[in-house]
């Protein structure tokens, strides 16, 4: 995220704060998720909904918010990065881009180094890819896609001029 913003540009303060998103957005990643008060979740209103393995997001964004954080959009950057969001600004797309592409996870080794190597020039066209990938992984186990995951890829693609 680091070298993404300073490559980018961004402002000494956005810096810092797209260096907060990605020192908390998985704070509570491995905390059991039965542990995780499915109320405690931000937004309420969608994310009470959503399957518990990803409840780690929102129920982050919620503590910092509870503990008087309130930057929006970083609050939306925290909880979306696993599903995406149609209102995510570009520090919430890189971090959505840096969760799924981390060095330190291990599958699609190969794909996931490819698009790193052509990120940050080409954000939406790597967004695409990613976004799709995730769907595609989704159909394929034959599960839910939540219609922010949905609204996330309708948002890129007319971002990308591609319809
Ligand atoms: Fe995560």
């Amino acid at each position: 995220m680091e070298t993404w913003g300073r490559s980018l540009g961004v402002s000494p303060r956005d810096l810092t704060r797209w260096k907060a998103a990605a020192t908390y957005h998985d704070a509570l990643r491995d905390v059991d998720s039965a542990e995780l008060d499915a109320g405690a979740v931000f937004p309420e209103a969608t994310a009470r909904a959503w399957p518990r393995r990803l409840l780690h997001g929102p129920a982050c964004a919620f503590r910092l918010r509870n503990d008087g954080v309130d930057d929006r959009s970083l609050l939306h950057a925290v909880a979306y990065h696993t599903t995406g969001h149609p209102e995510l600004d570009e520090m919430g797309e890189f971090l959505y881009l840096a969760d799924f592409l981390d060095p330190g996870r291990h599958f699609l080794d190969d794909d996931r180094t490819r698009l790193r190597e052509r990120l940050p020039r080409e954000r939406l066209e790597v967004l695409m890819e990613v976004i799709g990938l995730r769907i595609e992984h989704l159909v394929r186990r034959r599960t839910t896609v939540l219609v922010e995951t949905l609204g996330f890829w309708n948002r890129v693609v007319r971002d990308a001029g591609a319809s």
